[in-house]
């Protein structure tokens, strides 16, 4: 069985390759380089055993799409394609708009034409805003987000939604919490082109030197420390989400939505201590303003996907911290 991964050479498609190459599929990744190499298909290959086909393309162009199903003729598409930064997306939304939006376009109208009806899709917890309760269910209606990086995420659930609601799609929404960590090897990991602007990134780069101190955005959130809660997940057991989604979604039909996450927040602080504590390392810090848009608090009801998927988290928040700090060791993150 075929799997289409599109954003596949990024830092969650590529632990995804990988997860999807031991479980005996195989993969076609598409992917156009922009924030990531061509050489990750080359560390794919030695983590796993097995080579992904690769496809150097630009998503929204609807002839390359078009050519690459009539040639690999996938049976399934995972798609992750699409620009991330949040801060940027403030700053340009039409780019952010029209990358995203046109190539989940593009893509599903390449599905349709070629008969390709399953689809797994990387949403956000972002897409939730400012809820009252907490933890977050998939039944909460969704929230205005602060960002367009987050109503790019919301429109496509949209989009999704309506187009499976039609008959021929069968699809699942993902939604994922804090990704962090990297694969055991060091090979592939989480490399940000510029300054980070996540948590674990940026105490990484701290870490080895990359960076003098970390800024923590606010300490006067009404939490226990009051810093910022989020519930960290490692891009390992994340990547066996999306596995455990495929196979979910051979024997459905409709849409389902799955928060992926580990149902515990942990604050900055206490994310500080870890990382020191595991890795044997002082992280320097400042207290600094709070950053506009961040929410106090955000955590995963996370026991849908394991009734419905039978999947939850096996790495712990030590795991999270020493797989980072390894992978920027060796020059991966
Ligand atoms: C951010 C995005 C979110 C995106 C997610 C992807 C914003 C406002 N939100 O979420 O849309 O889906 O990344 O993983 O950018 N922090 C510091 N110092 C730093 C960086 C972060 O103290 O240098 C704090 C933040 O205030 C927050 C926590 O660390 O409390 C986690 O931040 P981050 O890793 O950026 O993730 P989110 O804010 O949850």
């Amino acid at each position: 069985m075929n799997v289409l991964l599109t954003g596949g050479t990024g830092y969650i498609g590529s632990h995804i390759a990988v997860e999807l190459l031991n479980s005996g599929y195989d993969v076609t990744i598409a992917d156009d380089f922009s924030n990531s190499s061509p050489e990750v298909a080359g560390y794919i290959t030695k983590i796993s055993g097995k080579s992904p086909i690769v496809y150097e393309l630009d998503a929204t162009d609807n002839a390359s799409v078009d050519a690459m199903f009539r040639e690999c003729l996938p049976n399934a598409v995972i798609h992750l394609a699409g620009f991330k930064a949040v801060g940027e997306s403030v700053f340009a939304p039409l780019k952010y708009y029209r990358n995203n939006l046109d190539c989940t376009l593009t893509l599903l109208e390449a599905m349709e034409r070629h008969g390709v009806w399953r689809l797994i899709f990387s949403s956000s917890a972002t897409v939730y805003g400012n809820q009252e309760r907490l933890p977050y269910t998939e039944d909460m209606q969704t929230r205005e987000c602060s960002n367009p990086y987050g109503s790019t995420k919301q429109i496509i659930e949209r989009i999704i939604t309506d187009t499976s609601a039609n008959g021929w799609l069968s699809s699942v929404i993902l939604r994922y919490f804090n990704p962090v960590g990297a694969h055991k090897s060091g090979l592939i990991g989480e490399s940000p082109r510029n300054e980070p602007n996540n948590l674990m990134p940026y105490i990484t780069q701290v870490a080895i030197g990359k960076l003098p101190k970390l800024k923590v955005y606010g300490n006067d959130y009404p939490t226990s420390d009051g810093t910022g809660i989020r519930d960290y997940i490692h891009v390992v057991d994340l990547a066996k989400g999306h596995v455990k989604a495929l196979e979910y979604s051979l024997t459905r039909s409709g849409v389902e939505i799955f928060n992926l996450g580990t149902g515990h927040g942990y604050s900055v602080l206490e994310l500080i201590d870890i990382y020191e504590r595991v890795n044997n390392i002082k992280i320097p810090f400042v207290i600094a303003p709070r950053r506009p848009g961040d929410l106090p608090e955000s955590y995963a009801d996370a026991t849908k996907a394991e009734k419905m998927l039978g999947w939850k988290t096996e790495l712990t928040i030590e795991d999270m911290c020493r797989d980072s700090y390894a992978a920027a060791r060796l020059g991966t993150s």
